[in-house]
């Protein structure tokens, strides 16, 4: 082009009233020679600067026109006019470089998240909004990319930061891709703001450290009180056996009763400190299993004869209902009776007149053998709207201060763990005022 721009020398350009007139490098302006065979042109800028590419004032018959350099990269009106629509209505940044890295798109997003108009960002390199680190990289990575086609980051996303108007810096999340403009390769850098995701990451990272101490402290204030808690209780638990024996001398009917309030109070509390110390186990992953083949009806024996007094005690029925004697599981047999335990001794408790009863059943489904273990009971039941918290540590359905039933609300919590870890689950069906059933499912051997 030479000296020419659109036709006209430098010194022909017309001068419009109030608006200087500023050729950029006039050699660098490719784009206006494409311009000059549509329209008859001259180019100003609004603020009387020299700049390299603001956007184009043509004059076009007479008639003013703006021409933005992203249209005329574009080529197509049409879609151009699409795209803008598109991306000035878009949450994230967009923005657009032509093959000299220079922005020739900019929307609305764009200018609240960097502080810069359109007026003031089209036209400027885009290291305009990069902190200073990341410029030579990005004059680097542009300038391999035009002479090889060999990009990083086209077509990915990465976490970088931008640089506001003011010298601020904020984390961001980059898209990048490329495009065919009239003059070569363009980029459009979709942009986010992750800034408010960032410090939520960051606080969740803190939070996460801090439960992590917490929970390591919790975890090693169990392992040091088991010992500490349960060897007291244990020698309670005993001597006070021995006393009721009387093997050293008679006690009073008084000094029985006391003895046995005594021995019951200390067993239970061993059996609440045995809960806690056993979820905490299961929590750190500690828990070790020793499975082995057991026949379902032993067990259920086993618990039916340690909690069947109890039931006996509030006048209910107990059965262990008749199953075939070959259902055989293969699993830890300290868990299990734990787990049935619980669930039966809730059965009891929970139960004030009618039956208790345990059975056992295996089915196959999709070729695989599952043996369910179920104990129902007549008891009060739990509405519809409390049983999504059953599960939960610590909680029992009846909260007031008038609740009839002690406990921790730790059983079931315990339980569904328990079974978890055997591989098993535990389910339920229960009607308000009518009773309950809990069933633990296992994977079965064949038989
Ligand atoms: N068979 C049942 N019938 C009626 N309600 C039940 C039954 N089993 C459990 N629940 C309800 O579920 C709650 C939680 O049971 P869970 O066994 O976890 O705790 P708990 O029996 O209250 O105390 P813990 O078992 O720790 O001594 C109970 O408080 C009770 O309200
Ligand atoms: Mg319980």
């Amino acid at each position: 082009m030479g000296g020419l721009c659109g036709g006209y020398s430098r010194s022909q350009i017309p001068c419009k009233t109030g608006i200087a007139v500023a050729v950029c490098q006039w050699d660098e302006l490719k784009l206006l020679d494409t311009l000059s065979r549509k329209y008859e042109f001259a180019l100003f800028l609004d603020t009387g600067m020299p700049r390299k590419l603001g956007p184009l004032w043509c004059r076009n018959q007479g008639d003013i026109t703006v021409i933005n350099p992203y249209d005329a990269e574009m080529g197509n009106a049409d879609s151009a006019a699409r795209f803008r629509m598109m991306a000035q209505t878009a949450v994230d940044a967009i923005v657009s470089a032509n093959p000299d890295g220079i922005i020739v798109f900019w929307n609305d997003a764009a200018e609240k998240m960097f502080g810069y108009s359109a007026g003031a960002a089209i036209g400027q390199p885009l290291t305009l909004l990069m902190p200073e680190r990341y410029r030579l990289p990005h004059r680097q990575g542009f300038v391999r990319y035009m002479q090889t086609g060999v990009a990083h980051l086209i077509g990915g996303t990465v976490e970088v930061h931008g640089l506001t108007r003011e010298g601020h810096e904020f984390p961001i999340e980059l898209s990048l891709s490329v495009w065919n403009g009239i003059h070569g390769p363009c980029f459009t850098a979709i942009i986010r703001d992750i800034s408010a995701r960032k410090k939520i990451e960051l606080a969740l990272q803190q939070k996460t450290v801090e439960l992590e101490k917490a929970n390591s402290a919790k975890d090693s204030f169990l392992a040091s009180m088991s010992h500490e808690l349960r060897t007291p209780l244990n020698a309670i638990i005993g001597f006070t056996g021995t006393l009721l024996m009387q093997l050293h001398g008679p006690l009073t009917p008084e000094q029985v009763t006391k003895l046995s309030t005594i021995q019951s109070s200390a067993k239970h509390l061993r059996s609440l400190i045995n809960d806690i110390l056993n979820v905490a186990e299961i929590d750190s992953g500690t828990m070790e299993l020793h499975p082995e083949p057991i026949f379902c009806s032993d067990i259920l024996e086993e618990v039916a004869a340690r909690l069947r007094p109890a039931a006996l005690n509030k006048g209910l029925l107990f059965e262990v209902a008749p199953m075939p004697q070959d259902i055989q599981i293969h699993t830890d047999r300290r868990i299990l009776s734990q787990i049935l335990s619980h669930l039966v001794n809730n059965a009891i408790k929970y139960t004030e007149q009618g039956r208790v009863e345990i059975c056992c059943n295996r089915r196959k489904e999709h070729e695989h053998h599952y043996v369910d273990i179920s104990i129902s009971d007549t008891g009060i039941g739990i509405r519809p709207e409390d049983q999504r918290r059953l599960f939960q540590a610590f909680t029992q359905v009846d909260t007031s201060s008038t609740r009839r039933h002690g406990g921790a609300g730790l059983g079931l919590h315990l339980s569904r763990k328990l079974a978890a870890l055997i591989g098993g689950v535990i389910s339920f069906h229960s009607e308000f005022g009518r009773g309950s059933t809990f069933t633990l499912t296992l994977e079965g051997q064949v038989p």
